[in-house]
Formats: C-alpha cells, structure tokens, sequence
C-alpha cells in the first residue's frame, strides 16, 4: 500500500491536564512547521484528556480518538464509556483489542468484536490490535494465534474505511525490543493476506531510530507507538521518518 502513513500515539494512562496541554501545543506547531514525512496523526490520550486535547487540537491537522469503548450502547455500566460519548467529543478512532486490555481486563477477541461493531454503528473508525506472546512466537505459533485474533476479533461491518490493524507482538510492547525487520516482513505479508486492503500498523517499542526501517517494510501502512508518543521530539522524529 503506499500514500500517507497513519502515526498514531497511545499516551496510555499518562496525561494530566498541563503536560498534556504541554505536549499538545508543542506538537502541534512542530507539525505544522514539518516538511518531511508523509503522514496523518492521530493521538489517543486517557478518557479524561480527550476533551481538553480536543480543544487543543482544533485549528491542527492531527486528529484524535479513545483507547477503548463498551459494546454497549449509553447506559447502566458505571465506569465505562460508549462510542457515542467518544463521537462526541470529536474522536474519529477508537483502539481495541490492545494487548493490555487483553491482558488486564481479561478481553476476549469476541468481546473485541462486539465493541468494535457497536464503534462502527456510531462512525468510529477501529484500531483493532493483534499479537502474540513471546512463548507462542519461540513456539512457532505466532502466525495460528495472530490468524485466529484477526478471525474472532474483526466483525462483519468491518471495512477498509472503518477498521486498521495493529500487530503488536505482545513482548515487543514497552520492552525495547522490537520484532526484526524480517520478522515485521512476514508477518504483515500474512496478516495483509487475511485483511485485504486494510491499513495495518506495527507497534511496539517504536522510536526515532528504528521508525524509518519499520516505516518502510512493504505492508506496513504507519505505527502505533506507546511510550515515545510522550516525547514530542521523539514523536516527530518517527512521523518524519515516514
Ligand atoms: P510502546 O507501546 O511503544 O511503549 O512499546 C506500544 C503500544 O502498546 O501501543
């Protein structure tokens, strides 16, 4: 696929209001000042910030979204947050599926699926993200368990216009480490054969200095970064890379 990659920043659960303003602003006039790259960018801050960054990034081209939403629609789900509260605040995308959710709610490729139909009745587009472990990968299974989160993770209304892929090998994610150059080759020559036209991003220990090799993998559409998407020097150094 070629055309604009798609830079997308999981701030995670870090942002309070002055950083965030902070890192916002900041952001915001080193992209409008860039000249190289080819990219669109996304930031997806914790539920409490998208407000605030939403005002923040009005007059800038850098969009933004939620980290997760219910499968249901506005109701008695105390804590939770329906697509239509994210709509709202002016979000276009919404990540599900990621690997700490999976991990520390407990969330299932179903349950994934579920939310990301009732995200794509409201207009979100999904970022649904995908990954094996370091004992499937040392087992040879990556390939069978990422195959089989994408079949059980992805719902019927998904579309190459309402749903991207993001494969995260889960020991790749905020470790350093990141999968070989080969290794990203393979497996998004595979997952492209399953997803046809949908973007799909690589994550996992994103930085400045290995973005341009990552960008530049055939199959690999843009990036889902963590920890460096805090740094706006680093974060830029990865958009531009594009
Ligand atoms: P990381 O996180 O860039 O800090 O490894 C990536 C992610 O979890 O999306």
């Amino acid at each position: 696929m070629t055309g604009a990659k798609l830079i997308v920043g999981n701030w995670k659960m870090n942002g309070l209001m002055a950083d965030s303003r902070e890192r916002t602003e900041k952001l915001t006039a080193a992209v409008a000042k860039s000249t190289s790259g080819s990219f669109h960018m996304v930031l997806c801050p914790p539920a409490t910030m998208i407000n605030a960054v939403s005002w923040f990034l009005k007059e800038s081209a850098i969009r933004w979204g939620g980290q997760d939403c219910h499968d249901q629609p506005p109701g008695a789900f105390t804590g939770d947050i329906a697509p239509e509260m994210l709509k709202d605040l002016g979000c276009d995308f919404v990540i599900l599926g990621h690997s700490e959710r999976r991990q520390h709610h407990k969330e299932t490729s179903a349950l994934v699926a579920s939310k990301a139909k009732r995200a794509h009745a409201t207009g979100l587009v999904t970022i649904i993200c995908v990954g094996e472990l370091d004992a499937e990968r040392s087992a040879g299974k990556h390939e069978s368990v990422v195959a089989q989160q994408l079949k059980e993770s992805i719902p019927d209304t998904a579309t190459s216009d309402n749903t991207v892929i993001a494969y995260e090998p889960v020991w790749a994610i905020g470790t350093g480490k990141t999968a070989s150059g080969d290794d990203i080759k393979q497996m998004h020559a595979f997952i492209r054969g399953k997803v046809g036209k949908m973007q799909i991003l690589y994550g996992g220990s994103v930085k400045g200095s290995n973005a341009r090799e990552i960008l530049h993998t055939a199959n690999v559409d843009g990036v889902l970064v963590g920890g460096a998407s805090l740094k706006v020097d680093e974060f830029m150094a990865i958009a531009e890379a594009s």
